[in-house]
């Protein structure tokens, strides 16, 4: 006797036993009882039945082609930032859209196409169920494929190889986007460009002779700035001794392109901590950095070299820099040098001066790459 009250069967009898038993028995043993299930088409092949296979395939096959869509676009539209007045703007400008488009349609499609399989397909099935409580007995275990299996097959899907492989085109293409995805960052070569590779430089490098000042960010908008002429760059008085400020690249020209502004705002490898010490502090400066600073102000990457957090905390007492995710810690006076936690390279130091005017400018790039390790790199 099962826990429902039903009679168990024999391990004979159990042997006996057809797909279709097994699943009724299952039912019994869960306290299903059915009152009642119609097949939506009774009568296999009508024109009816065809067309409406044919309505679900179509949204299965759509969502295929807007994954293979997605998947060129993903590797093949040009991604690299171009200025309002360079040629290819507009196709810069429509990357995003264009692949957050074709993957959501395609998710979106894939799901539609679900929902009409089932509301076409599925047969109008009334069930009910008592609730009990624990874990079900071996018996039920054991039979429970069976009743998946018999579920399966009430769903027709094995006799519709239309919507079968449709729907699995559409999830093999899926699951390609999805992997691409995942591995698109692998398959473009981080090193076109050898020494000029994304990796080794960033915002901060100055191009064209022209000065990169350390701005602040006002938390206005980009164009709202540049309207009412809101001062952005940093100057040496604008820091109290033990204090910091994370600073952003800016050139003047970023004033004709808010876009460019904005870019250099929020890349991810740009922050940087710029610290100024008490006055009199004891400095440890790293072979080779000796001219980095400026008289007590220091700036270092904000990306931690652990895992690429910001390490946004100044603690002014022991001049030690905090992660927040890993707890690594850095001593501002020794080379941004890891003195606790996981992290196990120093921040890199970004070389800055101050102008003519009284500005903070970068005096050149990171010597060394910003963030967490990877394979290629040496220090
Ligand atoms: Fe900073 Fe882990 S990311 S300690």
């Amino acid at each position: 006797m099962s826990e429902s009250g039903t009679q168990q069967p024999t391990a004979a009898e159990l042997e006996d036993m057809s797909q279709a038993d097994l699943a009724r028995l299952a039912g019994e043993l869960d306290d299903v009882v059915v009152v009642s299930s119609a097949p939506k088409f009774p009568v296999p092949g009508t024109r009816a039945e065809k067309r409406a296979e044919r309505a679900v395939a179509t949204w299965f096959a759509l969502s295929g082609l807007f994954a293979v869509a997605f998947i060129g676009a993903f590797l093949f539209w040009p991604h690299e930032y171009k200025a309002p007045d360079e040629p290819g703007h507009v196709m810069y400008s429509l990357y995003t859209p264009v692949i957050g488009l074709t993957f959501g349609l395609s998710i979106l499609l894939l799901g539609v196409g679900i929902v009409a399989y089932v509301k076409k397909f599925f047969p109008d099935e009334v069930a009910i169920q008592q609730r009990h409580d624990g874990a079900s007995d071996e018996l039920s275990r054991k039979t429970i494929l069976a009743q998946l299996s018999s579920a399966g097959q009430a769903t027709t899907i094995a006799r519709r190889p239309l919507i079968f492989r449709t729907l699995g085109l559409a999830g093999a293409v899926f699951g390609l986007g999805a992997g691409v995805l995942a591995l698109g960052g692998l398959v473009r070569n981080p090193w076109k460009g050898g020494k000029d590779a994304a990796l080794w430089h960033t915002a901060w490098r100055p191009e064209n002779g022209e000065k990169v000042y350390l701005r602040r960010d006002l938390g206005i908008i980009t164009e709202e700035i540049i309207e009412r002429k809101l001062e952005v760059r940093v100057r040496p008085e604008d820091l109290d001794a033990a204090s910091m400020e994370t600073v952003f690249p800016f050139r003047l020209s970023d004033l004709k392109d808010p876009e460019h502004m904005d870019h250099d705002l929020k890349a991810s490898d740009v922050p940087v901590m710029l610290i100024r010490l008490r006055p009199g502090t004891q400095v440890i400066q790293r072979a080779g950095r000796e001219t980095y600073h400026y008289g007590d102000y220091y700036a270092y990457s904000k990306v931690c070299t652990h895992l690429g957090c910001p390490t946004s905390l100044y603690e002014a007492q022991t001049n030690r820099i905090l992660c927040p995710c890993h707890q690594s810690q850095f001593l501002a006076t020794e080379y941004a040098k890891p003195v606790f936690g996981p992290a196990t390279r120093s921040l890199p130091q970004l070389p800055i001066t101050v102008d003519e005017e009284g500005y903070f400018v970068a005096r050149g790039d990171f010597d060394e790459a910003v963030g967490p390790g990877f394979w290629e790199r040496k220090s």
